[in-house]
């Protein structure tokens, strides 16, 4: 295969949309040659941008997968629900595949399709961004030059943000498991991920707590209704979870018109997102939604070699970078996903390594680089059909992913959960 590398987007939303950017940005080595959506307005940004013909515009990837191969790539970017059946169809036409994490909602699903990629002989990677940003790269560098020594343990913070878990957690698509998946799978799929890799070697058992705790009928403010509209206290400006705060406050008044504010409505002004505030899904109450998904949890993994690690994953900070302590043998780091403070026993000297993140407010420039790392080393990986690219491929991903459903399992029966 050569450059540009031919690509068809399978979900024009926001993150499909979001990685044709790379196309956009890069002709000489990613070309965006159909799209399937069936939203009419997601269809077109992206035909439209990319000069894609009506022909191949499609409705639906079944649309897509009814024709002969007739790409290089597909980007499966739909919902959590819908990534198995195109996986697996793709898969069989010869297509190489990027999808979108979480590969599916539960363990057999996650199996299906890694034993359909690998009998397909396809390139595969999933969407664990975070595997592909610097700062995780010199972490990883960091750890195998042996700066710290021998991991023994990890403590792991994932502060999802208030906001951020009212928008897409209460008011949002991945509010409600039977819609979607569980929390842990949804959002924190990252995080076991990132410390399974950083680990570099399998977790034995977990066990782990959770629940739904704040964003309940039972926890609303007295006296507010059921919309933020004619809420006394989203108008008194005394609720941090207010949409009229979240979208406009805090974002739209401040010139920012990106996500999440472009997810209330297709063109972003001052009008349609009140309107959408008014009467759309993410102007209900953020305690009289149809959300069930937990706002914090903690895990425990066993790790082999008797190394432990904790992590919490919570609603209720600031939506700030995940924040990590990784204590080695000869040293340990602390680091906030951007600065790595590394400490060296034996010396007894501290150095701050600027991993140099800056966000630009590129659509790229998600999860600290990770999404333009990802779509970078998947393009090369096509051209030059090279797997070694792809740092989330089948096995690493069907591991962490089922580390997951074992830590599910934990907090739902109240066990301890080896990992098979
Ligand atoms: N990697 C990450 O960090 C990250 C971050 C956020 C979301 N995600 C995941 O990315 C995926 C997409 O999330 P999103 O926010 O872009 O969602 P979205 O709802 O904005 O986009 C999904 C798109 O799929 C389209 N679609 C539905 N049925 C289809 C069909 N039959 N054929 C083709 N398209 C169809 C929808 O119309 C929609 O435009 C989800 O699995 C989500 O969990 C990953």
């Amino acid at each position: 295969m050569a450059y540009p590398v031919k690509m068809i987007v399978i979900g024009a939303g926001s993150r499909g949309e979001g990685y044709t950017h790379y196309a956009a940005q890069h002709p000489d080595l990613a070309q965006i040659v159909a799209v399937a959506d069936p939203l009419d307005f997601q269809r077109n940004v992206v035909g439209d941008a990319h000069n894609i013909p009506e022909e191949r515009r499609f409705r639906t990837w079944e649309d897509v997968a009814k024709l002969p191969k007739f790409a290089d790539a597909v980007l499966i970017c739909t919902q959590d629900n819908l990534h198995e059946a195109p996986a697996i169809a793709f898969a069989k036409l010869g297509y190489n595949i990027l999808l979108e994490k979480p590969m599916a909602p539960s363990a057999e699903s996650c199996r299906r399709i890694v034993a359909a990629v690998k009998e397909a002989g396809v390139l595969f990677a999933v969407c664990h961004v975070l595997r592909y940003t610097a700062y995780t790269q010199k972490v990883k560098q960091l750890i195998q030059s042996g700066a710290i020594g021998e991991i023994v343990s990890i403590q792991h913070l994932e502060p999802v943000g208030y906001w951020h878990q009212a928008h897409s957690f209460v008011r949002g698509n991945w509010r409600n498991e039977a819609e979607s998946s569980f929390m842990l799978l949804a959002k924190s799929c990252h995080d076991v991920d990132w410390l399974r890799y950083v680990m570099d070697c399998s977790c034995k058992r977990v066990h782990s707590f959770g629940s739904l705790n704040f964003f309940r009928k039972e926890k609303q403010p007295k006296g507010a209704s059921d919309r933020c509209w004619d809420c006394p206290s989203c108008i008194e400006k005394d609720c941090p979870y207010s949409a009229f705060k979240i979208y406009l406050r805090d974002r739209l008044d401040k010139g920012h018109s990106q996500w999440p504010v472009d997810v209330l409505t297709d063109k972003v002004t001052r009008e349609t997102v009140l309107e959408a505030i008014k009467n759309g899904p993410y102007g209900r109450c953020a305690f009289a939604c149809d959300n069930d998904v937990v706002d914090n949890q903690v895990i425990n993994f066993e790790f082999e070699g008797n190394r432990t690690c904790s992590m919490t994953m919570t609603a209720f900070d600031q939506h700030t970078g995940r924040r990590t302590r990784i204590f080695g043998t000869r040293g340990s780091i602390d680091t906030d996903s951007e600065i790595i403070h590394l400490y060296n026993f034996e010396t007894n000297t501290m150095t701050d390594i600027d991993t140099n993140i800056k966000n630009d407010g590129g659509i790229l420039s998600g999860h600290g680089g990770g999404d333009e790392g990802l779509i970078a080393s998947f393009t090369k990986a096509v051209a030059e059909n090279n797997k070694d690219y792809i740092l989330s491929g089948p096995d690493d991903t069907l591991e962490s992913h089922l580390i997951v459903f074992a830590a599910e399992r934990s907090r739902r029966a109240g066990t301890i959960e080896e990992i098979k």
